[in-house]
């Protein structure tokens, strides 16, 4: 049977701005922090996001997330439009779709034990009884490469990775459908980012869960993802399958991106793209293609209109010097 499966998650055209007060003087402004982005993830698969900072990327984790809401566009989970929802539908669809933050030290209170912070989100939508969310606090830690006795012990009793894995608990607890991981390794030591990468890796097998994984490292996501997003300025710039992005990226920003990520393989080693100029601010954009200022293949048409994203083989770009 071939069936189709429909996503677990669905961005269309979603928006972000912000309102800004730029001094007494000046006209107030808008930041537009994200600017049309969509996308669709189905169960058990990752999509990663990269992009330089201030793309974007943690605006679109709290509009994933529900923390925030967009300015404009659609957000579907499991095929219910949660800008449509109302708010018993959304505190259900909440539910589904839980995110961890690059610092385990700031999303963790210190004054909680790790059994209070993974029964916590039980507690707090009501399910089971004391004695119920114990076993599945400790069924977690067990899962998660946690030990019977770190159930009483604070965070500050553990290191940086050990307590990333806790976070990683936490939002797991709830058994989300969709974990948001907002540069979840970027503040680890070296050594440790692999161990929860594989802990990762591992807990998706098992669970089923989908992952939005979010990072300026192109090692890193060359490692996690099923589908790669690029983003520049709020936008998509080129979005595909991982192994067609990496092994033949088409947007010159992709490419500017990963001839600049180090890699092992003299073979897949290429000639390294400075980019020019700084990275423009949200707020005054360059007219038509945003990446047209640092652009090495930059011509007239670039200023005139922003590119559409299309299809280019077998990922979508956003580029007029792209054909075919
Ligand atoms: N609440 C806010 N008010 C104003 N500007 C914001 C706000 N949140 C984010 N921004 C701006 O939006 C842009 C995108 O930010 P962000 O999503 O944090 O990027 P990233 O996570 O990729 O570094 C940045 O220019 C940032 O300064
Ligand atoms: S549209 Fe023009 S400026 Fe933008 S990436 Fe393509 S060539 Fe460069
Ligand atoms: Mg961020």
């Amino acid at each position: 049977m071939n069936a189709v499966t429909s996503p677990i998650l669905e961005a269309r055209a979603l928006q972000r701005f912000y309102p800004v007060n730029r001094g007494l003087f000046k006209q107030p402004a808008t930041v537009h922090a994200l600017d049309g982005v969509s996308f669709s993830v189905q169960a058990g698969r990752t999509l990663a996001v990269v992009g330089e900072s201030g793309c974007g990327k943690s605006t679109l984790a709290r509009l994933l997330t529900m923390i925030e809401s967009p300015t404009a566009g659609q957000l579907l989970i499991d095929g219910t439009d949660v800008t449509e929802a109302d708010e018993a539908q959304r505190r259900t669809l909440r539910r589904q779709i839980q995110i961890v933050f690059q610092n385990p030290y700031g999303s963790l209170n210190p004054r909680q034990t790790v059994g209070d912070a993974l029964t916590e989100p039980l507690l707090v939508n009501g399910q089971g009884d004391a004695k119920s969310r114990e076993a599945d606090a400790r069924a977690m830690m067990k899962l998660v490469g946690l030990r019977e006795e770190h159930f009483q012990r604070y965070p500050h009793m553990f290191s940086g990775g050990q307590r990333q894995r806790i976070a990683i608990a936490r939002a797991l607890m709830l058994k989300p459908r969709v974990l948001v991981l907002d540069e979840p390794v970027s503040a680890l030591d070296v050594s440790i980012r692999a161990q929860v990468l594989n802990l990762l890796a591992d807990l998706q097998q098992q669970l089923g869960v989908a992952y939005i994984f979010i990072s300026h490292d192109l090692g890193v996501v060359r490692h996690v993802a099923d589908e790669v997003m690029v983003m520049y300025l709020g936008r998509c710039v080129e979005r595909g399958p991982r192994d067609a992005v990496f092994d033949s990226p088409r947007h010159p920003y992709t490419r500017a991106l990963l001839s600049a990520t180090p890699t092992v393989d003299p073979a897949l080693r290429r000639e390294r793209i400075i980019l020019k100029g700084e990275l423009p601010s949200p707020i005054d954009r360059p007219s038509g293609c945003p990446f047209r200022t640092r652009c090495p293949l930059a011509f007239d048409q670039c200023a005139k209109a922003m590119p559409p994203l299309e299809r280019r083989g077998e990922q979508d770009v956003a580029c007029w010097a792209v054909t075919g």
